[in-house]
């Protein structure tokens, strides 16, 4: 487990890969605070992030992305969920690769999109994947993947595992 100040553990991964379930589920498991930087970016914008993307468009969204990344980064000790696109920022990718190298622990949650589909299905709340959510995950992770197994310290598949599974499994890894 990271020895760094900061997050004991960030995971990242695309929608549907279950970031924020398992993030409970470790926070249950190791007695840890979880913290979600869409929820963060909601509370500071006051309004759901479909509604910051019609509002206000994607760059104001991935502008208070960059700065919830950068303060849960600073300050949450415990468990952190990162929101799907938010290693696309060279600042945040700039921030994560630091957190590892110093010992941090980076879990890329990864998933095909058979076990993604269902989860992300036509949820609102993924503005990025309306119109056709299949098509759509299939090229985010496409264009996502590299990013995620750089940044990352360790790999987990997810694929037909319980919030609960996987969490044990991240423990192995650690
Ligand atoms: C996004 C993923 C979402 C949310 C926003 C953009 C993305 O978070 O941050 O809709 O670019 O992949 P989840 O990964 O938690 O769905």
């Amino acid at each position: 487990m990271s020895t760094t100040p900061g997050p004991r553990i960030v995971l990242v991964g695309p929608p549907g890969s279950g970031k924020s379930t398992v993030a409970l589920a470790l926070g249950e498991r190791w007695q840890l605070a979880v913290r979600d930087t869409d929820s963060d970016v909601e509370a500071t914008a006051g309004k759901a992030i479909a509604e910051i993307f019609v509002a206000d468009g994607e760059p104001v969204f991935r502008a208070l992305e960059r700065d919830a990344v950068r303060v849960a980064l600073e300050e949450h000790d415990g468990v952190l969920a990162l929101g799907g696109g938010a290693v696309l920022d060279e600042t945040t990718q700039e921030l994560l690769t630091a957190y590892g190298a110093e010992g941090g622990t980076v879990v890329f949650l990864d998933v095909t999109l058979a076990h993604a589909a269902p989860r992300v299905g036509f949820n609102q709340a993924r503005p990025l994947l309306l119109g056709n959510p299949r098509a759509q995950w299939q090229a985010l992770m496409e264009a996502r993947r590299p990013v995620y197994e750089r940044l990352a310290t360790v790999r987990v598949l997810t694929d037909g595992h319980r919030p609960a599974d996987v969490a044990e499994l991240i423990e192995q890894e650690l």
